[in-house]
């Protein structure tokens, strides 16, 4: 119970990484709102809450003001205060800018950092209001380093590390922390379109060591245990921090 009586919004939580962060966090003790684009997320909270867990689902697109704005009336309206929350709703479409039509390119950063801009923007007035809070923002090993026809995705990431730096100065006079994550390959479907390019999953999964040293793809729940250390007072002496599990790429 390291996060007990907290209340934590998670973004893009109806499967991946979203879903298994939702998960510890109610195995931990808060009360967790999942929120999510697809309409599974309250299948993923029911099987949350047939374990025992406190969770409500939002179904919300993070990248549309007003929808940001009802997941947050909808955060209080349950729980009353917020405290924690992971901006981890993310999209990945691969490819070379030359190909690329404009509209993948606003879309990658609509959703993956315009999205925690506006969760932000109507979220940390109430994290002030309850006294202080958590921010996890999820990045990517790609914050660090690129890989070929990604660079929309890159981009993005490269930008989250440093709002999460700015945010941190911004809001450490609230008792505000702001940090982030920067996973490396997870097995998760936001990888499958990326793999394809060159050669599909399995063909890209046999020469893993090849960029990520450990040899092998990480586990969402190796991801929320991270989560958890940063939601949690544990890491009451970090904030503008890069949390880095990313079996060793950035090593490199
Ligand atoms: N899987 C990896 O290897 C990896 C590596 C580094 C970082 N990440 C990051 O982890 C996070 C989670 O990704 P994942 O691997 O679980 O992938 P995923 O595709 O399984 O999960 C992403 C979730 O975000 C949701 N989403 C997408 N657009 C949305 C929108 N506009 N509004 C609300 N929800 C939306 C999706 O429906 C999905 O449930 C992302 O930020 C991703 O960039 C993943």
């Amino acid at each position: 119970m390291r996060i007990e009586g907290k209340v934590a919004i998670v973004t893009g939580a109806a499967r991946g990484i979203g879903e298994a962060i939702a998960r510890r966090f109610a195995r931990e003790g808060a009360k967790v709102v999942l929120s999510d684009l697809l309409a599974s997320g309250e299948a993923t909270a029911a099987s949350i809450r047939a374990e025992g867990g406190d969770v409500l689902f939002v179904q919300a697109d993070v990248s549309k003001t007003d929808q940001v704005k009802q997941l947050i009336q909808a955060t209080v309206e349950q729980y009353g205060r917020i405290d924690v929350i992971v901006n981890n709703a993310a999209v990945n479409i691969p490819g070379s800018i030359l190909d690329m039509d404009e509209a993948v390119w606003d879309k990658t950063m609509e959703v993956n950092l315009k999205s925690q801009f506006l969760v932000l923007k109507y979220g940390v007035p109430e994290m002030i209001k309850a006294g202080g809070g958590s921010i996890i923002n999820m990045g990517s090993a790609n914050s660090f380093v690129a890989e070929p026809m990604l660079s929309a995705y890159v981009a993005s990431k490269g930008g989250i590390l440093m709002f999460t730096k700015a945010l941190a100065l911004d809001f450490a006079p609230h008792n505000i922390r702001v940090n982030c994550i920067c996973p490396g390959w997870v097995d998760t479907t936001i990888n499958d379109a990326h793999a394809e390019l060159f050669g599909g999953r399995e063909k890209v999964l046999e020469s893993i060591a090849d960029f990520q040293p450990l040899g092998r793809t990480i586990r969402p729940d190796e991801i929320a245990n991270v989560a958890l250390f940063l939601a949690s007072d544990e890491s009451s002496a970090m904030t503008g921090s890069a949390v880095v599990p990313d079996g060793g790429i950035t090593a490199k």
